[in-house]
C-alpha cells in the first residue's frame, strides 16, 4: 500500500513473508560462501556483485532487509549497513574525500567523529575545520572551492544545539559539497534529512533502531543512486559489514520503534521538566523545551524529540558528584543510549571543542530515558540530589 504512516512502514519494511514460507520474519543468513552452479553464473555474480548475492561481506537476503528497511524509512534511495555507527560515520567521511579536499565538521560532533576526523582524514591529506552548530547560512563564509563534504549532526548529542540544516544544505550545494548528517538523535521518525537538503544521512543503529542495548549497527543512507554508489563502492573496498545476528536484531528493533520512541520523548521532557525546577541545576538542555536557544529551528525541522538531553550542574567539587552518581539505583552509568534502560554520562563539553567555547562552570549530565516509569526515574534522581547535597 501506498504513502502510508512511518508507524505501518516500520511494521512491514523489510520483510517478504510470501518468499519465506509465510514465515513472519525475515530469515537470518549466516552466509560468507555463496556456491554458482556454471562458470557463467559466478563470472555474472562478479559484473553485478551489488545486485545479486555474491558473497556474504557484500550483501546477504539479511543485510538488503535491514538496508531496505531503512531506505525506506528516511525516504532514500538505498542503505549501506556498517558494523557499528562509528563505521558508518568513517565509511561516509572515506567516500568523499581525497588529499586536498576541505572537510568541514560541526564543532559539536560525537567525540570519536571529530576523533576520526583530526586522527585519520588530517594524515591522509584532508584538511578539516570544526564550525559553529549555529552558523546557519553564514557558512557560505566558510564554504571554499575545495569543500567537499559538510558534516551535521543535529542536535549535537552532548549540548543539543540545533543546525539550520537547510540553510547550511543550500549554501554547500552552491559549492557542490556532499551534506551529511549524524541523525541518530532524531531517528527517520523525528527528522526527514532528505527534505532537508542532506545527500547522506547516518544512523547509529545501536542507538533506537536496535532499542535494546544488545548490538552495535550502523546504517548510512543515500539520497541517489550516485551517491549510494560511491558509499556502497567505499564499504566494500573497507570490507564494511554488519553480522547476521547484529542485522537481525536492527530489523526486529524497527518494528517497535514508534512506540518506544513515543515513551522515550515523553518520559524525557518530565524528567526535563522535574530537572529544570531542581535549584541544583543551573539550565536544561532539551530542544523541545521553549527555554532552549535552538527550540525555534527545532519546531521548524523536526517532528518529535527523542530521550536523550543533558542537565548543567551549578560547579560542585567531584566528590559530591561522585556521591551522586555511584548511588543510582535505575539509571545506569555507561556510553551509548537509546535501549530500554535509562542512563547517565557526566561529560566536560570545554575539552572536546574548538570552533566555539563553552564557558558553564557546572558539571553536564547527559540523561537518556529509558523505559522505566519516570515517577521511579525521579525517585532516583531526588535520591541522588540528597546524597549531593549531604556531600557538600
Ligand atoms: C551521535 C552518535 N553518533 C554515532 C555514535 C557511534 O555509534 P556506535 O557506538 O554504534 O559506533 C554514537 C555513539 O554513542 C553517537 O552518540
Amino acid at each position: 500500500m501506498k504513502d502510508v504512516a512511518k508507524d505501518t512502514t516500520l511494521v512491514h519494511a523489510g520483510r517478504d513473508p510470501r518468499a519465506n514460507h509465510g514465515i513472519v520474519n525475515p530469515p537470518v543468513y549466516h552466509c560468507s560462501t555463496v556456491l554458482f552452479p556454471t562458470l557463467d553464473a559466478l563470472e555474472d555474480s562478479d559484473r553485478r556483485s551489488f545486485e545479486i548475492i555474491n558473497y556474504g561481506r557484500v550483501g546477504t537476503p539479511t543485510t538488503f532487509a535491514f538496508e531496505q528497511a531503512a531506505a525506506e524509512l528516511e525516504g532514500g534511495f538505498r542503505a549501506v549497513n556498517t558494523g557499528s555507527g562509528l563505521s558508518a560515520i568513517a565509511t561516509a567521511l572515506s567516500a568523499f574525500t581525497k588529499a586536498g579536499d576541505h572537510v568541514l565538521i560541526t564543532d559539536t560532533a560525537y567525540g570519536p567523529t571529530r576523533r576520526f576526523a583530526n586522527e585519520t582524514l588530517i594524515p591522509y591529506g584532508v584538511e578539516v575545520e570544526f564550525f559553529d552548530p549555529c552558523v546557519g547560512a553564514g557558512i557560505s563564509a566558510l564554504l571554499r572551492p575545495n569543500t567537499r563534504v559538510v558534516f551535521l549532526e543535529s542536535p549535537g548529542s552532548l549540548t543539543f544545539e540545533i543546525q539550520d540544516v537547510p540553510a547550511i544544505a543550500k549554501a554547500a550545494k552552491a559549492v557542490g559539497a556532499v551534506v551529511m548528517i549524524d541523525n541518530t538523535w532524531a531517528t527517520p521518525l523525528f527528522f526527514r534529512p532528505f527534505e532537508h537538503g542532506v545527500d547522506v544521512s547516518i544512523h547509529a543503529a545501536t542507538k533506537y533502531m536496535v532499542g535494546h542495548a544488545d548490538a552495535m549497527l550502523g546504517i548510512i543512507v543515500c539520497r541517489d543512486e550516485a551517491t549510494w554508489t560511491t558509499v556502497k563502492k567505499t564499504a566494500t573496498r573497507f570490507g564494511v559489514c554488519a553480522g547476521p545476528d547484529d542485522l537481525f536484531l536492527g530489523l526486529r528493533g524497527l518494528r517497535t520503534l514508534s512506540v518506544r520512541l513515543k515513551q522515550h520523548q515523553e518520559s524525557a521532557l518530565i524528567l526535563a521538566d522535574w530537572l529544570a525546577a531542581r535549584p541544583e541545576v543551573s539550565r536544561v538542555l532539551h530542544p523541545a523545551r521553549a527555554d532552549f536557544p535552538g527550540h525555534a529551528l527545532w519546531k521548524r525541522d523536526f517532528t518529535g524529540s527523542s530521550g536523550l538531553f543533558s542537565a548543567l550542574l551549578n560547579p560542585v567539587p567531584r566528590a559530591a558528584l561522585a556521591a551522586m552518581l555511584d548511588g543510582l539505583e535505575l539509571f545506569g552509568l555507561g556510553y551509548s543510549w537509546g535501549g530500554f534502560e535509562s542512563l547517565i554520562l557526566p561529560a566536560r563539553p570545554a575539552g572536546v571543542r574548538t570552533a566555539t567555547r563553552w564557558t558553564e562552570p557546572g558539571p553536564l549530565l547527559r540523561l537518556h530515558a529509558g523505559l522505566e516509569h519516570p515517577d521511579d526515574l525521579i525517585r532516583d534522581l531526588d535520591n541522588a540530589f540528597r546524597r549531593l547535597n549531604a556531600a557538600l
